[in-house]
């Protein structure tokens, strides 16, 4: 793989990720013959937001690999709250392990770790930002259970606004032929408009609905995705919003008989128990593909790697992000850095566009 860290899947090309895509097929299919890949290796994930199936099936795809593992999934535990910089912590530990996978509540964080970092750094959730690894996974279910990634009709229902794994979703799928996406949220959670701009960049045709029950029965594949409360300013903004997009199968019996239905997990109340029934609902088994896609993704960072820091990109030094959720409001001494595109400035961490 070309890539040293992976921070976005934009990094990777359609051929590498279709080759990390047979790769978790042919280790699911022998796992065995894997169980000492990563001999040797340690994995550190440093998650200073919660998780319950990104970091345990890190882990679990790093042991099953014959690895080790260290970390915190509480930054609590950790030096962070006598005030120690991302920078400093990413130092130290990246001599400690050979791969680090890290989640954070800011947007940019992975990518601002890169940059100091020793050792490849995995993006496992930077704030409402992206969520690359969620994507493989999605990905991996799509190819095993639908056998394709293009000529598809997307629905992505819920919180589309501060939904990492949508953001992803999106921009990965934009770069496969034919995919067309139907974007179902209120008006108040649609998705940032630099993902739009992406679909048109890619010629993506795109709706938006805010009635789930009518656009439904057009999908090949239905993302749900849970409002992230953590995400709002206030309890009654969120309490707007809850509740407002919820699968049951009264909807189901409109949807096509072979659509997918998907959701990166946890649930709150955006599917119904009675859903799980259903041969349509591959959440769990989705589940289940992240760890295989994982293992991949981890033989094929590991692979070519030995430790060194690559030299500080050098920005813009009079340009700060105006993003109040990038990682460099929080993290004064990054560089600021922006990529100029033909409609603009955009921030290198977050991809917020310079104002
Ligand atoms: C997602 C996340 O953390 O962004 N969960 C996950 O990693 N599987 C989705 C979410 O929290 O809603």
């Amino acid at each position: 793989m070309n890539t040293r860290h992976l921070i976005d899947l934009d990094q990777l090309s359609i051929d590498e990720i279709k080759y990390i895509i047979s790769l978790s097929q042919e280790i699911r299919s022998k796992p065995h013959e894997y169980i000492d890949v990563c001999h040797g290796k340690i994995m550190a994930t440093l998650f200073y937001e919660p998780s319950t199936r990104t970091q345990m099936s890190f882990q679990t795809a790093m042991l099953r690999l014959g690895g080790q593992v260290i970390g915190f999934n509480d930054p609590n535990n950790s030096s962070v709250t006598k005030g120690e910089s991302l920078k400093d912590t990413i130092r130290i530990v990246s001599e400690y392990g050979d791969i680090i996978i890290l989640r954070n509540r800011y947007e940019g964080a992975a990518k601002a770790a890169s940059l100091y970092s020793k050792c490849p750094v995995i993006n496992a959730g930077d704030g409402a930002h992206l969520h690359p690894t969620q994507t493989l996974t999605d990905i991996v279910t799509m190819s095993n259970e639908i056998g394709r990634l293009k000529n598809l009709s997307i629905g992505v229902c819920g919180d589309l606004k501060n939904g990492r794994t949508v953001h992803s979703l999106i921009k990965c799928l934009s770069h496969y032929e034919g995919n067309r996406f139907i974007l179902v949220s209120s008006s108040q959670l649609c998705v940032p408009k630099y993902l739009t701009d992406i679909l048109d960049e890619n010629n993506c045709e795109y709706v938006f609905s805010d009635d789930l029950s009518a656009s439904i029965g057009d999908m090949d594949v239905l993302y749900m995705t849970r409002i992230q409360k953590e995400r709002f300013e206030s309890e009654e903004e969120y309490n707007r919003q809850k509740g407002r997009f919820i699968l049951d199968s009264e909807k189901l019996k409109l949807a096509k008989k072979e659509m997918k239905i998907l959701h990166p997990l946890p649930r709150v109340d955006e599917i119904s128990d009675e859903v799980d029934e259903d041969p349509r609902a591959m959440y769990f088994k989705q589940a289940e593909y992240g760890l295989y896609a994982r293992m991949a993704l981890i033989i094929n960072i590991l692979e070519h790697e030995s430790k060194r820091i690559d030299p500080i990109e050098k920005g813009f030094t009079d340009r700060r992000c105006h993003n109040p959720n990038c990682i460099t409001s929080d993290e004064c001494y990054l560089p600021n850095l922006f990529i100029k595109r033909e409609d603009g400035l955009f921030c290198k961490y977050c991809d917020a566009r310079d104002e």
